[in-house]
């Protein structure tokens, strides 16, 4: 098993009072907060073994499930100053996932997460999420570093994580109870991306 590196502290945006969530909006996507109105379609999406097979558990969740993923989405989002969007078709407006940026107490760094409804995998659309979390990363929160904890065999995850420039950092690590590799990019691999 991999080290984890010694501790980070979590990034913290100076506010007063609840945060702004703001919106981002990339070429296909809109990204934008989750409200209780998200929750019956969100519900869909987590109630799907494929999709809920490598995150959190290791399950589906049921509409009670979902409801308190919600509140822990939201409530990062005051507790932080950022946090993950849902994702919705710009072209439609219908949620076809979630992506953003994660720091839980406990966390080893900053991390860049996505998930897709599976009848939209293979469009490429966690990847043009991804990047658009990253580069809000680097760009509106000064981060330093990025990473990714993914399952050992989520290939299409890894390849995602690939795709946005992480490189494999260590593991298999045991994360809160959870085996997952850890990917990672930094704020200069970064920088000389960029176009
Ligand atoms: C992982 C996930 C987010 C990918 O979403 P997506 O929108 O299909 O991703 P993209 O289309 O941007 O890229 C997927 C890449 O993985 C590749 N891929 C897909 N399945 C793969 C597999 N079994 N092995 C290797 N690569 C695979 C695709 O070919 C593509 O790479 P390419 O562009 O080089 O061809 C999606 O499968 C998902 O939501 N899974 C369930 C939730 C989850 O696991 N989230 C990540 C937690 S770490």
């Amino acid at each position: 098993m991999g080290t984890p590196p010694t501790s980070h502290s979590a990034l913290e945006v100076p506010r007063t009072g609840p945060c702004r969530i703001p919106t981002v909006t990339t070429q296909r996507l809109i990204l934008r907060s989750f409200t209780t109105d998200d929750l019956d379609a969100y519900a869909e999406l987590t109630a799907d073994e494929q999709t809920m097979r490598y995150l959190g558990e290791g399950g589906p969740l049921d509409r009670a499930g979902t409801w308190r993923v919600l509140a822990v989405i939201l409530g990062h989002w005051h507790l932080r100053g950022y946090g993950i969007w849902a994702m919705a078709d710009r072209a439609t407006q219908r949620l076809i996932g979630r992506a953003g940026l994660y720091y839980p107490e406990g966390w080893p760094a900053l991390e860049v997460v996505w998930s897709v409804a599976r009848d939209r995998w293979g469009q490429g659309l966690a990847t043009e999420a991804g990047q658009a979390a990253l580069d809000y990363a680097f760009e509106q929160l000064s981060a330093d570093h990025v990473i990714s904890t993914i399952h050992p065999r989520n290939h299409a995850s890894i390849r995602v994580a690939e795709k946005l420039g992480q490189t494999f950092e260590y593991g298999p690590t045991n994360l809160q109870g959870r085996e997952r590799m850890v990917y990672g990019i930094t704020r200069s691999t970064w920088l000389r991306s960029r176009p």
